[in-house]
């Protein structure tokens, strides 16, 4: 079985795609940590965030790995985890430039794919009804307002020992969906067939009940 969830940044997918994943001993994959990781090897090596022939030859030489863990999933980058240095903010900022390239996009596709193909997976991201995995049999379209999702961020934040303003995370959300709605290929978009969710006043419990229903309702 295929879950697909997507939605705009910060609107909860990748805590609620663990948890189904978890209750469901379905693998779990986190679609953005394959883009940040790119992100993160562009920034290692230097490589301007817009060069296309840079990032793909780096993607070349390195080997980027995901690792299904008890707390979701891991990134190897050439076998060194980065799972907390990819959601660092400047990977952040500067990730939606790189998942914009088509090239970039065309390999973690079928990287995904190979893994959907493999497994029941539940794979979290902006593409996965639309254009990864058209035929899911579930497809989720999660969001909430910018306000809560920067809340949600601020204390993301707050926890990792990072002190940021309430306003500036709103303006880098807007930014960011903005950015991510707009690119040419396989902007942010909710697949026809997908069944949104706002959780903008829902709890973590709730939204969690509230798509196993929608799965149980596809078995
Ligand atoms: O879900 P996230 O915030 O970790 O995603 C990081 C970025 O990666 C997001 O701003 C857009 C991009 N992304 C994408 O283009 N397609 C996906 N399937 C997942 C993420």
């Amino acid at each position: 079985m295929q879950i697909a969830i997507d939605g705009p940044a910060s609107a909860g997918k990748s805590t609620i795609a663990k948890l189904i994943a978890k209750n469901l001993n379905f693998v779990y994959c986190d679609t953005g940590a394959m883009y940040r990781a790119v992100t993160l090897l562009a920034k290692n090596h230097k490589i301007d965030y817009g060069d296309v022939s840079g990032i793909l030859d780096l993607m070349n030489k390195h080997s980027i790995k995901f690792l299904n863990t008890d707390k979701g999933q891991d990134v190897l980058l050439d076998d060194v985890n980065v799972s907390n240095e990819i959601r660092s903010e400047v990977i952040t900022n500067n990730v939606s430039q790189v998942s914009a390239i088509k090239e970039v996009r065309e390999q973690l596709v079928e990287m995904q794919r190979k893994l959907a193909n493999d497994a029941n997976i539940v794979m979290d991201g902006r593409d996965i009804g639309t254009t990864v995995l058209p035929d899911a049999e579930v497809k989720i379209f999660l969001i909430a307002s910018v306000k809560v999702r920067a809340e949600r961020r601020y204390k993301e934040n707050v926890e990792r020992g990072i002190n940021t303003s309430l306003k500036i995370l709103e303006d880098e959300i807007e930014a960011r969906d903005y950015k991510d709605s707009h690119r040419k290929i396989s902007p942010l978009k909710k697949a026809e067939d997908a069944i949104e969710v706002d959780t903008s006043d829902m709890s973590i419990e709730q939204v969690v009940n509230k798509v196993s229903e929608i799965v149980n309702s596809k078995k």
